[in-house]
């Protein structure tokens, strides 16, 4: 991940738009992410999109006891600690860096351009 001085912090919404146990569907930048409110306070902040066949992931099942994030359309799987794959494991949700100023929660957006939306390799070949 990048450090903070590589990124361009975009305000996306206040803490009363996502509360602790809550996730948030929000465009920044162009691309859609998908903003994790985590009981306990962190946040974290992900690709919105999913890798297979680019579905919102906010319209599938957040678990926040298994901190799992399951796809509405095929069921794959994404942790929520890194977006990384855990079904299939060969593919994972680009991770931005997200921070709370005051009421105001605020995503990174890397400035060195590099894609923000990861696909599946086989999506890529399509
Ligand atoms: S589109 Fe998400 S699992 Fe297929």
């Amino acid at each position: 991940m990048s450090a903070e001085d590589d990124v361009k912090w975009v305000e996306v919404a206040t803490l009363d738009d996502i509360w602790e146990g809550d996730v948030l569907d929000a465009e920044v930048d162009g691309e859609e992410v998908l903003i994790v409110h985590l009981p306990g306070g962190e946040l974290r902040c992900f690709q919105g999109m999913c890798p297979h066949q680019e579905i919102l992931l906010a319209d599938g099942q957040i678990d926040f006891e298994t901190g799992v994030i399951t796809c509405s359309a095929h069921e794959w799987q994404f942790s929520m600690d890194d977006g990384r794959g855990l079904n299939p494991k060969d593919c994972r949700l680009f991770q931005y860096q997200v921070k709370k100023e005051g009421e105001t929660v605020l995503v990174g957006v890397p400035l060195d351009g590099r894609l923000r939306r990861l696909r599946h390799r086989a999506q890529q070949d399509a």
